[in-house]
């Protein structure tokens, strides 16, 4: 239930008054010294808050109630910020990495200190439920303690060469500026895991969030900058540039951002792609998931039916691992979809800050519009819908973009119909039946999206197929659970794009690698014998 006071003051024209929040959305701002009376913020942080160029809007997708106002850069702020950055790199490159570590240690602390505030500031601004709010926040700071050990860690290699008295090194430098562009649903974690591997390699950052939640930006970027500050280095390491598409198109385009990291649509993505590598950047890309769940009928049931629930509704479908597809086995399939729709039944929805709620909001109103569309399709199709298909009408949600979690098996399983082929990124789940784990496989596999898959067995040899090369086709391959951690690099193939983020290998895209063949002797003999004797 929603028990809030829901105040907006201030127009988008002419001189802005002093603004009037609620209590609750007051709490929490000012636990993160952010002003909670001021008509506009700076949304450009390098080393200096400033910014003039155009107004975002901070709302929260609960009450509507207007959160913030945020000046984004204008044209010349923006060069002027990436100028700062580049000089930040050229400083930052020469601390030895451990010493970045020791800095990565310090705002792991200062933004642990916060984690509480900081992930009620994320389901405030984003949507999500209080636990998930934290636990991205937990995800920033377990990633902090990965490159803490990462920043020791980052070796390179000494190859054995082929002529006397010689050493091939291949050594890993830092990479220059780097580029992060982030999405709405993980407005903190996904910064982290980019902008921590980023600085234990020695590059600077410049950071562009989704323009929704610049607030989580800016409350990120605060706890940074004082540990930067404290520490006698450049705030510029950690740019924050919030805007639209105009900063985002600038970043991609600059050739003093060697890598470019973005988070969001494949349409988006496809062009960011292009753009980085007409210029011959490099880019990691984290675009659409359309992810399946198979359930074999050994499965364990009772884990299997609350895993599908979660991983179908958590966050209300706006995570990228969202499951969305759910392949379940003709013999079991009445019985699991008997299971899930009574747990469907019980979901607490209303105001993600409120202990117990499992359901918040969609993101925003245009979230909305796409859901009705994508449920509407399914009607038009012929689809059954077992579960919701609207949006809540209780005046107590009326106020946010809160829709009821769908259920719904299409006439067909065609993977090529486009009720299967796009990812809508909202809580409906479409249910497919087979009677082969080939045929699931096949399914889970014919997609244009591939990051993350789960299947639920407990027969060994079902595992072995769905592991290997005639097995899920996905970045994520998943065995009786579903989501990802910090530890192993995080992104898919396909249209989902390319390039790893967060544990595994994925630091080794944040540096430039040299192959660096050095001569200790006293003749200096070709490779391959080739004589140029004169
Ligand atoms: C994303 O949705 O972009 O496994 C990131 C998960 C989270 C990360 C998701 N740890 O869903």
């Amino acid at each position: 239930m929603i028990l809030l006071r829901h105040t907006v003051s201030g127009t988008l024209r002419g001189a802005r008054p002093a603004r009037s929040l609620s209590t609750r959305a007051s709490a929490i701002l000012s636990s993160l010294d952010i002003p909670v009376g001021a008509a506009e913020l700076p949304g450009v942080y390098d080393g200096q808050w400033y910014g003039s160029g155009d107004v975002l809007e901070s709302v929260c997708p609960t009450t509507g109630e207007v959160l913030a106002r945020v000046r984004s850069a204008t044209p010349h702020e923006l060069h002027e910020a990436l100028g700062k950055s580049k000089d930040a790199y050229l400083h930052l490159r020469t601390v030895p990495a451990p010493k970045r570590g020791e800095l990565l240690r310090q705002i792991r602390e200062a933004l642990s200190a916060k984690r509480d505030v900081l992930g009620a500031l994320v389901s405030l601004e984003m949507g999500k439920i209080k636990t998930e709010g934290i636990g991205e926040v937990q995800e920033f700071v377990d990633i902090c303690d990965y490159a803490v050990g990462l920043s020791r860690m980052m070796n390179g290699r000494v190859v054995a060469s082929e002529r006397p008295g010689h050493t091939i090194l291949e050594v890993p430098n830092p990479i220059g500026v780097v580029g992060v562009l982030t999405a709405f649903n993980f407005p903190v974690a996904v910064y982290g895991w980019n902008f921590l591997l980023s600085v234990a390699a020695g590059n600077a950052n410049v950071w562009k969030p989704s323009p929704s939640t610049p607030l989580c930006s800016i409350a990120v970027t605060k706890i940074i900058a004082s540990v930067l500050e404290k520490n006698g280095l450049p705030g510029a390491v950690s740019t924050l540039i919030t805007g639209g598409k105009d900063v985002g198109e600038a970043i991609v385009e600059s050739r003093d951002i060697p890598l470019v990291s973005f988070t969001g649509s494949e349409a988006v993505g496809r062009v960011v792609g292009k753009t980085v590598q007409s210029r011959f950047g490099k880019s990691i890309l984290e675009l659409g998931g359309n992810n399946a769940s198979i359930i074999m009928p050994d499965a364990d049931m009772p884990l299997a039916v609350p895993a599908v629930f979660f991983g179908a509704i958590g966050t209300a479908g706006q995570r990228c691992t969202s499951t969305r597809r759910l392949y379940l086995h003709r013999a079991i399939a009445p019985q699991f979809l008997d299971a899930l729709q009574k747990l469907y039944a019980t979901i607490s929805v209303g105001d993600p800050l409120v202990d117990g709620t499992l359901l918040g909001p969609l993101h925003t109103r245009a979230a909305v519009g796409i859901y009705d569309d994508a449920v509407q399709r399914l009607r038009q199709s012929g689809a059954d819908i077992l579960a919701g298909g609207k949006k809540y009408d209780h005046a107590a949600l009326s106020q946010g973009n809160f829709v009821q979690p769908t259920i719904s098996v299409p006439k067909t399983a065609d993977p090529a119909d486009k009720i299967w082929s796009t990812e809508t990124f909202a809580p409906i789940l479409n249910v497919g039946l087979f009677d082969e784990l080939e045929q699931a496989i096949e399914w889970n596999n014919a997609v244009p999206q591939g990051l993350s898959s789960s299947l639920w067995t407990r027969d060994i040899r079902n595992v072995g197929k769905w592991i290997g090369p005639e097995g899920s086709d996905a970045g994520i391959v998943n065995v009786g659970t579903s989501g990802a951690e910090i530890g192993a690099a995080f992104g898919g193939n396909k249209s989902t794009g390319w390039g790893r983020e967060s544990g595994g290998d994925a630091w080794k895209q944040y540096v430039r690698w040299s192959a660096c063949t050095v001569n200790f002797s006293n003749a200096a003999p070709l490779a391959q014998g080739v004589d140029f004797s004169t």
